[in-house]
């Protein structure tokens, strides 16, 4: 059955455009049945007709839970299997992860547990690491803390700015992303705790883009 997926997103929306792309080449089977956002003009939403667009300043509710319960509401009245924050700069509180847990996942460019939160390619720069990478994971209420399904990595080059590295590691992210919704879409991803399951096993390490390919039903 087509998965219907709901799509958190501030920004350009690269990942989302990579979504939608692989709607339309019929690789994955899925409808993006909502985008939602906290900035109003994120290009992301206007990918997406006007009737499947939701978004709200955060700063126009009195506080923050009467943002996350606006938020949550349309989220959940747009009935979907799966929600993915793809690019979503704000943290969500915990009774939108608590409505949405075990459906809910979240691109994040580093190699998790490396280099939660921001700025993370200069500080893999900075750290003189040989290798950098995304991951698509289970949220949880600690920040891109929840159980890893797939990593893609790229190499760090002499010479890499934070700009650079990321660019090489953006159309990685997207192509990860796809993989992990045709799994999740065909129903065989499940959160258990901290861990991920596939096809009921745990998953001793995070998925690669071959393996999860292969993990296909
Ligand atoms: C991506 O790098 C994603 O990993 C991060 O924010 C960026 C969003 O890019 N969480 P886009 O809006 O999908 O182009």
């Amino acid at each position: 059955m087509t998965a219907r997926i709901a799509v958190l997103a501030s920004g350009r929306g690269s990942n989302l455009r990579a979504i939608l792309q692989a709607i339309d080449a019929g690789s994955l089977d899925a409808e993006v049945v909502g985008v939602f956002s906290d900035k109003p003009n994120a290009p992301a939403l206007r990918q997406v007709p006007r009737d499947r667009r939701w978004s709200e300043r955060p700063a126009s509710f009195p506080h923050r839970p009467a943002y996350e319960t606006a938020l949550a509401e349309a989220v959940g009245a747009s009935q979907p299997d799966w929600v993915v924050c793809a690019g979503y700069m704000r943290i969500l509180g915990d009774a939108f992860i608590a409505r949405f847990r075990g459906r809910l996942l979240n691109i994040h460019p580093s190699l998790l547990p490396k280099y939660r939160g921001l700025q993370t390619h200069a500080r893999a720069i900075e750290a003189g690491d040989p290798e950098h990478g995304a991951s698509v994971h289970f949220v949880i209420p600690e920040l891109d803390a929840g159980a890893v399904i797939a990593q893609a990595k790229v190499p760090i080059l002499a010479g890499d700015t934070p700009e650079t590295l990321a660019a090489r590691l953006l159309p990685r992210e997207h192509a990860l992303l796809v993989a992990v919704l045709r799994l999740a879409a065909a129903g065989v991803l499940a959160e258990q705790g901290d861990i991920t399951l596939c096809h009921g096993q745990p998953l001793l390490n995070a998925l690669s883009l071959d393996s999860a390919d292969r993990l296909l039903p």
